[in-house]
């Protein structure tokens, strides 16, 4: 969508950082996120992405820095969830929704169960589900308390090309709505395709912010995405 850079950010994250003793996991990393934008944050293993969105979910303690929200206001959609095999869908998102303290828990479990496409699957066990319904009811808690910003920890990773589909189309319509979405991913033709902005994280530093066309430019035209990106590391030492 087109994003309107005046807008007040509707996420700032500032010098954050997370050593692990001499190990700098994430090293001072700041950036904003408009309501509404699409963010991918894409780098090598290792690079700290996985932290940084836990940090900024709240999810882990930094040693350092500033998330400008609180982590009610974030939604969190890790990449191993945490859900219980043995209830079903529907008996999952209102203990979510419980431990969370959404307020009126029928309505708003209803609805996600509406928005995510899982209504008709509302009473299966979590347990038999495929790797795309689980990857839904993920998706579905982590937007229990309806927040302005979705997290997503590499979120097509276990995705058919199908569900890939019907994965960023959802988080396209949330976007559209006003939802800030950022996300991981190791897919960088989802992150040129699917947000309108790229942070690039390699050994816990942010080396690049800005469009796909933008890092393609940065290491001279004639390469697609993937290419310039991996240009782009390794012209940087990685
Ligand atoms: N609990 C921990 N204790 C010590 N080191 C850790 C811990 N968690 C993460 N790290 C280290 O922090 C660095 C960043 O890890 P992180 O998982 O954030 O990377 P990532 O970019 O998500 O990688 P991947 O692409 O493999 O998912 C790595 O060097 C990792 O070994
Ligand atoms: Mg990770």
């Amino acid at each position: 969508m087109a994003v309107t850079t005046t807008a007040a950010p509707a996420l700032s994250v500032d010098r954050v950082a997370k050593h692990y003793g001499e190990r700098r996991a994430v090293q001072d990393v700041s950036f904003s996120a408009a309501p509404g934008e699409r963010l991918a944050i894409i780098g090598p293993n290792g690079a700290g992405k996985t932290t940084l969105l836990q940090i900024v979910a709240g999810s882990l303690a930094p040693t350092g820095g500033t998330v400008s929200r609180p982590p009610r206001e974030v939604g969190w959609v890790p990449q191993q969830p945490a859900l219980y095999s043995k209830l079903s869908v529907e008996e999952n998102l209102r203990l979510f929704a419980r431990l969370e303290k959404v307020a009126d828990r029928e309505a708003v479990v209803a609805r996600m169960l509406e928005q995510t496409g899982l209504a008709d699957r509302a009473g299966d066990e979590v347990g038999r589900l495929s790797g795309g319904n689980r990857q839904r009811v993920n998706i579905a808690i982590g937007l229990l308390s309806e927040p302005p910003v979705l997290l997503l920890d590499e979120p097509s990773s276990s995705l058919d090309p199908r569900q890939r589909e019907v994965l960023w189309d959802f988080v396209g319509g949330l976007a559209e709505r006003g939802t800030t979405v950022v996300y991981s991913t190791h897919n960088v033709g989802e992150a040129e395709r699917y947000a309108d902005r790229v942070l690039v994280l390699a050994d816990g530093e942010l080396l690049f912010s800005g469009t796909a066309t933008e890092l393609v430019a940065t290491v001279g035209p004639g390469r697609d995405f993937e290419a310039a990106f991996v240009a782009f590391l390794h012209e940087r030492g990685h």
